[in-house]
């Protein structure tokens, strides 16, 4: 039996410090080693870098890749792509940013073994989309976790992080980490002159479409929860667009993507009766969401839009005709690599429902939302932009560095700044990790310094779910019912079942509205009182009991931002009934918040959105 005393605690001194081992990680380890050429770099991971993250199964695609060699695109086209699809509110400084880099990280990719696919008559890389190239990825993530590992000083696999540790003598000042191992029960604290968060978005926040013998199936990583958004909250951190939470249309029960279908295949998506539907709707979308129904592409909220009102006129289902396009062997071999490469489940629902896509066409359906900031969608940290592009409110001295001093954000840590995708994660790793080295440098007197009081009753705190299981766990009713404690699991169905129900998820038909959302903040409340009766019977259950906790703050920042943004500014994504139309007078702005973790209370402001590329 491991108690809150009975293990032992380990410390690990660092320079920078990474947390998650992701795209993003990565990038910012193998950055972090070529501009910090001495720095003691250590990565904490909690699973195996080797397969973790969003990208374990592989890609198909890699999604943004401008071509700026080729003269294919410039980063201000990227930019106006970005802002259109997330209806004109995004950080254009910290996308360009990613947009004049990205090109430069994907072809070390492919100097790293990545197969491209290239476009035999030209030489470049064959596209997708107009930003997306085609890969062979299903080795995508081991090929860029070796980059890590040659990079970074010292990695632990299977360490989840559960708390950042601020300095002793600055309160708004990182000074470190801790976590416990998943494997042996350590206790881990990790001392830091600077810090990256990347630790992705967050999957099981709203009650998945997938049920009994599927649960648990989701199109985002399952293992994706919230770590990246809860730690930052709890340490104090500025956040923005939370309530911009993400629902993709997605193949069903596979949760199959659709990209490679609809943009390289070029298949279409019908209603039951074999109509098109997806522009049918655009004037009744005008009067609400105004001129971004002109933007081509059209945003993808507006295309789940479109669907959405499809499905409840009663013509569902929505129809993808695989069998139109599937019409040669080398497309056929095309539609099945991309989900053998990416989303194998997707395959195996297929087999298993006597689905052949070159026969028939496959249902789409609208997922359950999302929390991230690389897709389309962009909730995350406020961070500060590039020095020599952003205007003074978006910058205070170094790149993707949080409002917390010393602590950096990347990937889908970082908010107002979407599709960047695998490719742009690990970019912004990468700039993150130059700064963060730079700000070392900057402060080379600082050392770091804990509080050991704090240190000892936290450790007290991360182990308890497993002393309380040890204590009660004669104390059952049935089953797995206590009246002494909860599971993790018990806890993670409430929760979706709050969020889904009042926050505007895919039972309530993505509808929400402030009574709603009030008391969907009072039963997240009576949720988090239980939160410290969760009781843990091993140390995996002890890593779900902290990915609840993180899921409940991430869950509590989304319906929060909500009920503060007084308009429907990304239909299909979520409705606000009581203000169903986009408001451009009063809400093209962000919106942030900010946790006080010494009062225990919530703030949220609205912040300017300040157009850069006309
Ligand atoms: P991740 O890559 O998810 O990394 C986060 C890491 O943090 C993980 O390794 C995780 O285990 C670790 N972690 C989490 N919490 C903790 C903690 N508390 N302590 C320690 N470690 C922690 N992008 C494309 O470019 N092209 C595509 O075709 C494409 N298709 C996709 C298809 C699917 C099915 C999915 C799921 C994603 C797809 N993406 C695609 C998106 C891409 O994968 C993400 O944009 C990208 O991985 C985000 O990078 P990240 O580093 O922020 O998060
Ligand atoms: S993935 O990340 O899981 O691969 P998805 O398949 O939705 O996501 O999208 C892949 C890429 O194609 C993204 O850049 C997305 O914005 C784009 N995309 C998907 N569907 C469409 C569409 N109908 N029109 C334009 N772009 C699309």
């Amino acid at each position: 039996m491991i108690t809150r005393s009975g293990k032992s605690t380990r410390y690990v001194d660092s320079d920078v410090l990474i947390i998650g081992g992701g795209m993003a990680g990565c990038g910012a380890a193998y950055e972090a080693r070529y501009w910090g050429k001495k720095l003691k770099i250590v990565l904490v991971e909690k699973a195996n870098i080797e397969r973790s993250g969003a990208v374990a199964m592989g890609l198909s695609a890699i999604n943004l890749f401008l071509g700026l060699k080729w003269n294919e695109n410039k980063p201000e086209d990227f930019v106006k792509y970005a802002r259109n699809d997330l209806m004109g509110v995004i950080r254009e400084d910290l996308l360009y940013d990613i947009a004049r880099h990205v090109d430069s990280t994907v072809h070390l990719f492919e100097e790293w073994g990545l197969p491209i696919i290239k476009d035999e008559s030209t030489g470049h890389y064959k596209r997708e989309g107009r930003w997306q190239v085609l890969i062979h990825g299903e080795s995508f993530k081991p090929i860029v976790a070796e980059a890590a590992q040659k990079s970074a000083t010292e990695i632990y696999n299977r360490v989840m992080i559960t708390h950042l540790l601020m300095d002793r003598d600055h309160p708004n000042r990182i000074a470190g980490a801790a976590g416990f191992s998943v494997r042996d029960g350590t206790f881990y604290v990790f001392r830091a002159k600077a810090a990256i968060v990347a630790s992705g978005g967050a999957t099981h926040i709203f009650r998945p479409r997938s049920v009994g013998e599927g649960a648990g199936r989701t199109w985002y990583s399952p293992w994706s929860n919230g770590s990246a958004y809860a730690l930052l909250i709890k340490a104090g951190a500025e956040m923005t667009q939370m309530e911009n939470r993400l629902v993709v249309t997605r193949f069903k029960d596979g949760y199959g993507p659709v990209g490679a279908w609809f943009l390289a295949l070029k298949a279409v998506a019908k209603n039951a009766y074999g109509e098109e539907y997806e522009r049918k709707y655009v004037e009744e979308q005008r009067k609400l969401y105004g001129n971004y129904v002109d933007s081509k592409p059209f945003p993808t909220c507006l295309r789940n839009d479109s669907m959405l009102r499809e499905v409840k006129a009663g013509k569902g289902p929505i129809l993808m005709h695989t069998e139109e396009v599937l019409n040669t062997e080398e497309k056929e071999k095309e539609g099945w690599e991309d989900f053998l490469d990416m989303t194998v489940s997707q395959s195996i629902v297929w087999a298993s429902q006597n689905i052949d896509p070159k026969d028939r066409p496959a249902e789409l359906q609208a997922s359950e939302p999302y929390v991230m900031g690389s897709h389309a969608t962009c909730a995350g940290a406020w961070v500060s932009g590039p020095e020599d592009l952003s205007p003074k409110e978006y910058f205070w001295g170094y790149n993707r560095m949080t409002t917390i001093e010393g602590l950096f954000g990347a990937g889908d840590t970082v908010g107002a700044s979407a599709h960047k995708f695998s490719s742009g994660s690990f970019t912004e790793g990468r700039i993150a990790a130059k700064a963060a080295v730079k700000y070392i440098q900057d402060h080379s007197d600082f050392a770091p310094h804990l509080d050991d009081q704090y240190i000892k009753e936290l450790k007290g705190e991360v182990f308890r779910p497993l002393e309380t299981y040890e204590i009660y766990k004669n104390v059952i009713v049935r089953g797995s019912v206590s009246p002494a404690y909860l599971y993790p699991n018990q806890g993670v169905l409430r929760l979706e079942k709050i969020m889904d129900e009042y926050c505007g998820g895919w039972g309530q038909f993505y509808t929400t509205n402030s009574v709603l959302l009030n008391r969907g903040i009072e039963l997240l409340g009576m949720l988090r009182e239980d939160l410290p009766k969760l009781a843990a019977e091993n140390l995996h259950q002890l890593q779900r009991a902290w990915e609840l906790d993180h899921r409940v703050w991430t869950a509590e920042a989304v319906i929060r931002h909500t009920l503060y943004r007084e308009e429907t500014r990304w239909p299909g994504y979520y409705y606000r009934s009581d203000f169903p139309a986009l408001d451009d007078k009063n809400w093209h702005v962000f919106v942030n918040s900010r946790y006080d973790p010494y009062k225990g209370s919530w703030s949220l402001n609205k912040k300017s959105m300040i157009n850069l590329v006309e």
